[in-house]
């Protein structure tokens, strides 16, 4: 059985990160999300799977036309544009031998058993069978009713408080006979939960599969730095010789730097006299922290520089982006490629900036 993998969305929660990088490509522990999700697909038995893709294809393509996927299928389908969630899957039935298939949001990060999912959807009638996976706050996420014989009954898409039935949303893997493809019309945009599971719910041919393992999708900056805190502390995704520290040979640390596991350090990294970095942090390929300055708790894509004294805490740092000199960034703070955050800013409480933005230097008040 081959997987369908979503991966066309243009990931507008995630930005201003996904203006440059795919949400599919975003690292975790300094490894595109790709590898976790191919893992977990090899995990669950599947022979192949056949990318769906939209929004900037190419770093994605790219990337697996240079992996050695062992044995693992890979083709790709890609729209000129966007075809929405079941758009996606038909746009992708070429490579299905009009067999069943295993469809996956490309930004859940899983440890979901497929084979269970699998085996429970052939055990019924039903031509498409979702995965549910409970959450602590489920108003931001599409919860799913079942009934006793796990036959879905109704939809709630992000509820307000009051009208929560349930803590079950849907995990975004599903198992989906070849009649699902037929059913949705060719050449427009059609959203699979809004307009084929209804479809399927009111003719009785859509069940549910509970799973009690790991999810979370890395879909806004907060759930992408949790799930990244999730592979460094090696919750989720640790692969054999998994090592809270994984600092590469080739960084530079000057005199006095303190580096607090869990960590991950890559290729060409330069770290400053009595500099602090880690707590939960990944610092992409040649990215440079300053003399005295603090990485904790984020996310520094490649070349990221933070200036002496500078604070990054909780954040999310993107691509060549720079932290001036004292500056503090915190609090789930995104910053875009290559912007620049001039000398003694603040930037606090989710604040958002776009590539190529340039702060001035603030004054500073002692
Ligand atoms: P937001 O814009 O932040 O909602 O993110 P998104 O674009 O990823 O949308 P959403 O999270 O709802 O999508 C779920 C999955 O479907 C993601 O893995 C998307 O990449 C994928 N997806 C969404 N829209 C499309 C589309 O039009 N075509 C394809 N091929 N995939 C899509």
């Amino acid at each position: 059985m081959k997987a369908v993998i979503l991966v066309g969305g243009q990931g507008s929660r995630l930005r201003p990160i996904t203006f440059d990088v795919p949400k599919a490509m975003v690292p975790l522990r300094n490894r595109p999300f790709m590898g976790y999700m191919v893992d977990f697909l090899k995990r669950g038995g599947l022979s192949g799977a056949v990318l769906s893709l939209g929004y900037l294809p190419d770093p994605i393509q790219s990337y697996f036309d240079a992996q050695d996927l062992d044995g693992f299928s890979m083709d790709y389908a890609v729209e000129d544009r966007p075809l929405g969630t079941a758009g996606g899957i038909k746009n992708t039935e070429a490579y299905l031998d009009g067999e069943a298939s295993v469809v996956v949001n490309g930004d859940v990060l899983s440890g979901i058993d497929l084979g269970q999912a699998v085996a429970a959807h052939q055990a019924t009638d039903a031509l498409a069978t979702i995965t549910l996976t409970s959450v602590e706050d489920p108003t931001a996420y599409g919860l799913v009713e079942v009934d006793h014989d796990m036959l879905v009954h109704r939809f709630l898409e992000k509820p307000a408080a009051d009208e929560v039935t349930t803590n079950l949303v849907n995990a975004g893997v599903y198992v989906l006979e070849p009649e699902v493809l037929g059913m949705i019309p060719a050449g427009r945009e059609v959203s699979i939960e809004r307009e084929i599971f209804p479809e399927l719910q009111a003719a009785g041919r859509l069940r549910a599969h509970v799973s009690s393992s790991y999810w979370r999708d890395i879909g806004t900056p907060r759930s992408y730095l949790a799930a990244s805190h999730d592979v460094l502390s090696g919750a989720v995704g640790a692969g054999e010789g998994f090592e809270y520290l994984q600092v590469d040979g080739s960084v530079r640390r000057e005199k006095g730097v303190k580096i607090l596991p869990p960590v991950s350090v890559a290729v060409g990294c330069v770290l400053g006299r009595s500099a602090t970095v880690g707590g939960r942090s990944a610092l992409g390929q040649d990215c440079v922290v300053g003399e005295g300055a603090v990485v904790e708790g984020s996310i520094l894509f490649d070349g990221a520089c933070i200036e002496p004294g500078a604070v990054v805490r909780g954040s999310i740092i993107g691509p060549h982006a720079r932290v001036g000199e004292n500056a503090i960034v915190r609090g789930l703070s995104v910053l875009g490629a290559g912007c620049v955050v001039g000398e003694g800013n603040v930037l606090d409480q989710g604040v958002r900036i776009n590539p190529g933005v340039v702060l001035p230097p603030r004054s500073m008040s002692f």
